[in-house]
């Protein structure tokens, strides 16, 4: 059966969640969202999930801006011009040509699934533009969550803090068959999302979260990423 979305039963079944085992393994990246907003009693919850992940000495240092409505609008456009510019002010380096084997590979595979799934080929430089800059209209969905910290040291920490916050967002997301995905894109433009949001110059964004209710039948919903075996990413001592 299905519920129609803007009805207190949808609401309620959002709030019904997924065993652990179900949760983890049917969590993937969308890139196609229903209009819908997520309900704010659901989102409270999603939150309140996110708040209780681990972090070194218990600092969370987790600074979560939630944007939507007419400011989400605001900040797309902003984002957009300056991507079509080439105006970049990230917080933190990001450099695809530095990955090595057999991270590069994976990272190659992403990218063709991803273009494959939307119909561009490998040559269209324009069609790929394209495509990556859905980033920056939150691939439809109506919210985005903006995870922003403080910056210590060489931030591997704070940011190892981040990525913890960031899954048990997305797996209490999951839980809930909700959908999002963790978006590095969205920190390329940094500077411009701080001076629209009136954010301080301390607070980094490191990755941002768009979220709602996947749109099965959008066509970048249709990538599906494998995963190694396990023996390839775990050595046992003993
Ligand atoms: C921190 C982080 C940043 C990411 N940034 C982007 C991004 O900017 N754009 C994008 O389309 N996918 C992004 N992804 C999604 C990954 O491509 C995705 O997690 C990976 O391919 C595995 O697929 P799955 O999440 O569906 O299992 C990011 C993932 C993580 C963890």
């Amino acid at each position: 059966m299905t519920i129609p979305k803007d009805t207190a039963a949808f609401t309620l079944a959002a709030s019904a969640t997924l065993s652990l085992e179900e949760t983890v393994r049917t969590r993937r990246s969308y890139r196609g969202f229903l209009p819908t907003p997520v309900p704010d009693a659901v989102l409270q919850e999603v939150l309140q999930d996110a708040q209780n992940a681990p972090s070194n000495c218990n600092t969370q240092p987790w600074h979560t801006h939630i944007v939507r409505g007419a400011k989400l609008a605001e900040l797309s456009e902003a984002m957009h011009s300056d991507n079509d510019a080439g105006r970049h002010t990230p917080d933190f380096s990001f450099d695809m040509d530095e990955y090595v084997e057999p991270y590069l590979g994976r990272q190659k595979a992403q990218g063709k699934a991803y273009f494959e799934a939307m119909n561009v080929m490998r040559a269209d430089m324009d069609g790929r533009h394209r495509a990556a800059a859905r980033n920056l209209s939150f691939f439809g969905a109506p919210q985005v969550a903006l995870l922003f910290m403080p910056s210590f040291g060489d931030n591997v920490r704070v940011g190892g803090d981040i990525g913890m916050y960031g899954q048990t967002f997305l797996l209490s997301l999951a839980a809930r068959r909700l959908g999002g995905i963790p978006q590095t894109m969205l920190g390329f433009f940094a500077g411009t999302v701080r001076e629209l949001l009136a954010i301080p110059e301390t607070q980094k964004l490191l990755f941002g979260i768009s979220f709602g209710y996947p749109d099965e039948e959008a066509p970048g919903n249709r990538v599906r990423m494998d995963r190694v075996p396990v023996s390839e990413s775990v050595t046992f001592h003993s």
